[in-house]
């Protein structure tokens, strides 16, 4: 690994050369009894994850890193730190991106960079009982030098929109003074700036949806994210119906 990166205090870096997945090995710390801030970065992934089961190419140069949380809230509260994660990869990428406000935000928690993925969050958790997690795993992939190509939204990565020298070291540094931030202002003033600033920076509102639930299929427009952080959707009738849980996929109607 080269120089490593300086964290505030409240993080402890586990940095590897090579993991099957920073998730995964998040996981593996976290059953073993690691503390909240644990922060696991690997140089490569040999079988990095996206959301749905996909796979997240993972040479090296890219940053990938999970984070490990135990928050002290329901399941459905938690979930609102994928929007925090968004909001700090956001600020973090801000300081080597001009302009800062090319960076914008798609549903669920993608980062768009010129309007393509630059950046992808994956939130594993485990659940003994509704009330509270037992923990957390927040991972984030950042593509710095290289994104992979052919994937159905299209990527970018930093390098590509020429962003200049940056390292992942560099982004996980920004990433993770900015996560402190962001997480202290949601336990302190809760979902609503949280839901406020992601809105700022989303794209796609008044875009046609198509969600996938286990037993039907709805159309309709992306209208809105709710006060808890799940995605508000009109329907033809103009019925607005919410998704928090279930697949949702922007883009024609089929
Ligand atoms: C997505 O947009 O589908 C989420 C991508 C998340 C990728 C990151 S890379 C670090 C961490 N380890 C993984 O296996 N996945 C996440």
């Amino acid at each position: 690994m080269t120089t490593g990166p300086q964290l505030p205090s409240a993080y402890r870096l586990v940095a590897l050369d090579e993991i099957d997945s920073t998730n995964d090995e998040a996981k593996r710390l976290v059953e073993a009894g690691a503390e909240e801030g644990t922060l696991v970065w690997a140089r490569a992934q040999r079988r990095g994850r996206g959301r749905r089961g996909q796979n997240w190419v993972s040479p090296p140069g890219n940053l990938y890193f999970s984070l490990v949380l135990r928050p002290e809230c329901p399941p459905l509260q938690a979930a609102q730190l994928s929007f925090v994660a968004a909001l700090a990869l956001a600020d973090g990428l801000g300081a080597f991106v001009r302009p800062p406000s090319e960076i914008a935000f798609k549903w669920p928690n993608d980062v768009l960079l010129n309007r393509r993925k630059v950046a992808g969050i994956l939130l594993e958790s485990s659940t003994t009982t509704s009330e509270r997690l037992d923990w957390l795993v927040l991972g984030a992939g950042v593509n710095i030098v290289s994104a992979p190509a052919e994937t159905a939204f299209p990527a970018t990565s930093l390098r590509a929109e020429g962003c200049g020298p940056v390292t992942a070291g560099d982004v996980l540094e920004a990433f993770s003074r900015h996560y402190l931030a962001w997480s202290k202002r949601w336990r302190e003033d809760g979902f609503a700036p949280i839901r406020q600033a992601w809105l700022h920076r989303v794209t796609g509102v008044g875009e046609r949806v198509t969600v996938n639930l286990e037993s039907e299929k709805w159309f309709g427009k992306f209208a809105d994210l709710d006060r808890v952080g799940a995605l508000v959707v009109e329907m033809p009738g103009g019925e607005r119906r919410t998704v928090s849980a279930g697949e949702v996929y922007f883009g024609p109607q089929t």
